[in-house]
């Protein structure tokens, strides 16, 4: 059977509702129940030690947080009641790397690259182009139309970007354009070198961190490099980084996306919070990453979409290394918001289990941004779920390309997944 909600009224479609209070909404939620039952829920996967692993149970939401875990069927009062019908419901997906706000469409490369051309960085200008002509507005409601379809997806919290602009005015715009989505905004002026600073690189990294980074940092948490060959050398992005440490950011670095390179070691020695892409790796890389807190992002519908081999998250795990799934949302490199997709590959491409997958979507997600509060379902955590359209997580990518996101619950409010 598959579950539904009762009464409809307690899912109104997804309006881009920020991931957070802070900084404020552009549209308050007015909808949001007090309080919710998820009831009958045939596994619940909670990502925490204390609830565990339950079959036939009902999960209560209060406040926009987790509040219970009954029997199924307990009696308890509620504002809103969600049958999953013996279904599965996991944590919320937290996606930790996406570009959102973005105009244009960069179709045509794919197909090229299906057809055999190789995958450039360069690429960033064609997108950097679209979005600088694009007005505030437009890119606002570009970045809310995505947010919703990653809403549909499963996925209840995410990190944003910037990266397109690549001058102080436009990386602006989409720094404060994401702040309206959420609060895990990341500051990427250092993506690339845009074209008219093509032979001043140098000068372009003074700019990032001086006039950009002071435009930029108010409405964000994080500021991120592109450490790789044809973007900006180990020595400008330790420029980068340690210029947003100044400035109050918490770091993040691409690193190891086409080959190898000093990113990961980078990124571990400064104590990033994630180096994100980890394709290219050697066993020192691999060493680094276990001995540190820095979590290995692994992006693999980028690697899908790019024709790069995909990274050996076992020998990560094996190695003791954090590590999380992302799905990188960008129109270059990987234009999905679909997390069941990259578990899919996951598993069936870089040696994780189905459970590991998982995690690394979630709990994964949740370090990779240093949060507690969502990635899990124990007691007091953000009321951050998704429910299944299927018995257990194994179905995420047992079925590959189906749509198993019967309901996403972002702060104990229902968006439903699907038109019917
Ligand atoms: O994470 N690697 C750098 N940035 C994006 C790709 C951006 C693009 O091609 O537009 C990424 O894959």
């Amino acid at each position: 059977m598959t579950p539904h909600a009762e009464p409809p009224g307690a899912g109104s479609p997804d309006s881009g509702t920020p991931d957070s209070g802070t900084p404020g909404p552009a549209t308050p939620p007015t909808a949001t129940p007090r309080s919710l039952v998820v009831d009958r829920i045939g596994l619940l996967v909670s990502n925490d030690p204390e609830v565990g692993e339950r079959s036939d149970v009902a999960l209560v939401l209060e406040d926009g947080v987790v509040a219970a875990v009954l029997d199924a069927g307990s009696t308890v009062a509620a504002d809103a009641r969600l049958d999953a019908a013996g279904c599965c419901v996991v944590p919320g997906f937290v996606d930790s790397h996406t570009h959102l706000v973005f105009a244009g469409d960069r179709g045509d490369e794919f197909a090229a690259r299906m057809a055999g051309a190789p995958y450039v960085a360069g690429g960033i200008n064609v997108t950097t182009d679209a979005t600088r002509a694009a007005s505030t507005d437009e890119l606002t409601a570009l970045a809310r139309a995505r947010l919703a379809e990653a809403r549909r997806c499963g996925i209840t919290h995410l990190e944003i970007k910037s990266g397109y602009g690549l001058d102080v005015a436009t990386e602006r715009r989409i720094c404060e354009a994401a702040a309206a989505l959420t609060d895990d905004v990341t500051f990427l002026g250092a993506h690339l070198v845009p074209r008219e600073w093509a032979d001043r690189p140098d000068a372009y990294v003074d700019l990032v961190c001086g006039e950009m980074l002071d435009a930029c940092a108010p409405s964000a948490r994080w500021i991120d490099v592109f450490c790789e060959e044809g973007a900006f050398d180990p020595e400008q992005s330790r420029r980068v980084l340690e210029a947003g440490r100044a400035a109050g950011l918490g770091l993040r670095v691409h690193g190891n996306q086409l080959g190898f390179g000093e990113g990961v070691r980078l990124a571990c020695e400064l104590g990033a919070a994630s180096v994100d892409h980890c394709t290219y790796l050697t066993d020192a890389d691999v060493d680094a990453l276990a001995a540190s807190d820095t979590v290995a992002t692994l992006l693999p519908a980028t690697d899908f979409s790019t024709r790069q081999p995909y990274p050996d998250a076992r020998r990560l795990l094996d190695a003791g290394a954090r590590v999380a799934i992302a799905t990188n949302t960008n129109p270059g490199s990987s234009y999905t918001s679909s997390m069941a997709f990259c578990l899919a590959l996951a598993v069936r491409d870089m040696g994780m289990t189905v459970a590991e997958a998982l995690t690394a979507a979630t709990l994964g997600g949740a370090r990779a941004l240093r949060r507690a509060d969502v990635g899990h379902l124990g007691l007091g955590a953000r009321a951050d779920a998704v429910v299944l359209d299927a018995p257990s997580p194994t179905h995420l990518v047992y079925r590959p390309g189906m749509d198993l996101i019967a309901h996403t619950v972002v702060r104990g409010e229902v968006t439903p997944s699907r038109a019917s």
